[in-house]
This record gives structure tokens, sequence and C-alpha cells, in this order.
């Protein structure tokens, strides 16, 4: 039987976390790192278990998102995953759905996800929009642009208005800022 829950980091046990940590090292092939774990946890997680096993995951997160002068209270998709064997079943899709689920009960302003290239057909497949504007970060020093992540910026309009060709910009961490 597949099932899909949504839960908070904060209520996972230890094990969950390490079954979601080597579901994750094993979809990006060894790729993701300590940061992109970091990005992952403190938000909410969409997971989906077959036979009591973990097969997809994915998780939201708060971020704020600078855009047309407003701070916009941004549900940021991180660590979306399917155990590799088991894609093109529809376990993206079901953590996808549980994602957008949380985001359009009115937690955010507006949904938004950096995509791998294979993962751009299920994402616009759902509705989410390539941002076309250029990217940028709030670096310590001020504005950055952030060049190499432009065309990659996916975002699930919600309840801001938005301009998908002006510019948006992410706030600071460490690792990949978006
Ligand atoms: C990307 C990933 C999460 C997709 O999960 P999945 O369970 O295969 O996705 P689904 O089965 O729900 O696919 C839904 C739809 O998305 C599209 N899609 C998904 N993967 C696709 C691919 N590789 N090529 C083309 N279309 C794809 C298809 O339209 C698909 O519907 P269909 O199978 O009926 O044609 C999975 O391949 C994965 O874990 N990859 C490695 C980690 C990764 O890249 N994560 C994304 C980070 S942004």
């Amino acid at each position: 039987m597949t099932e899909t829950r949504t839960v908070h980091t904060s209520r996972l046990t230890g094990d969950e976390l390490l079954a979601i940590r080597s579901l994750l090292d094993d979809a990006f092939e060894g790729d993701f790192t300590d940061d992109d774990w970091d990005h992952t946890v403190g938000g909410m997680h969409a997971l989906v278990q077959e036979g009591g096993e973990l097969v997809a995951h994915g998780a939201l997160v708060q971020r704020r998102m600078l855009h047309g002068g407003r701070a916009l209270r941004t549900g940021y998709v991180e660590g979306v995953a399917v155990r590799p064997g088991l894609w093109r079943r529809g376990h993206g899709s079901a953590v996808m759905e549980a994602l957008e689920q949380v985001l359009r009960r009115g937690a955010y302003e507006l949904g938004a996800l950096g995509a791998a290239d294979e993962a751009v057909p299920l994402y616009t497949g759902r509705g989410w929009q390539r941002w076309r504007g250029p990217s940028s970060v709030l670096a310590p020093t001020g504005i950055a642009r952030t060049p190499d992540e432009d065309g990659c910026l996916f975002v699930l309009p919600l309840r801001a208005a938005l301009d998908l060709d002006g510019e948006l910009t992410c706030d600071w961490r460490p690792g990949d800022v978006w």
C-alpha cells in the first residue's frame, strides 16, 4: 500500500531522518551535500511510503524572495527525490501534490524551486512556471547576480503579483543559495 504523509521536521524520528538522507544520497548519486541537507530540514516534509519503506521525499521550507520591492514569504521546495528504480510511477507527483497543498492552504505568498534538468517536466506538468528574468541573492555584501541559475528557477504563483521577466532575489544561506 502506498501512503503519503506531510510532517514537520520536529516530528520526525532520528531513524526517519536517516532514511530521508539515505534516499537523497542514493537518488542524487552522492551529489547531495551536508549544506543541501541543511536546506532540506526545518519545514514540512512530504513522505511517500510503500509497504513501510520510504520511496519518495520532498520538503518545503520558508524563505524570503525579494521581487518588485517586496519580501515575499515563499515556500521553497527542496530535496525532491524518488528511490532509483521506482521512477515514472507517480511518486514524484505524489510528493509535489502534498507540498502544493501546503502552499495553497495560505501558508505562503509564492512557491519556488530550483530544478534539475531531468525534473523540469515534472514541475511544468504541474503548473510551475519558469522564471524568465535575472536571478540574484541578497548576500552579506549586497545583492549579487546568480547567472548560473537563470532559467533553472520555477515558481508557483499563489497570492503575490509577479513579473516573470523581473528580478528575483533569494535570501542568503551556506552552500547553493538557490
Ligand atoms: C525527478 C524525479 C523526482 C521524478 O520522480 P518520478 O516519480 O519519476 O515522477 P513521476 O512518476 O511522478 O512523473 C510525473 C510526470 O513528470 C514527467 N517526468 C518525470 N520524470 C521525467 C523524465 N525523466 N523525463 C520526462 N518526463 C518526466 C512526466 O510527465 C511524468 O508523467 P508520466 O510518467 O505519466 O509521463 C526522479 O526522477 C528523481 O528522484 N530523480 C533524481 C533526483 C532529482 O533529480 N530530483 C529533482 C531535483 S529538482
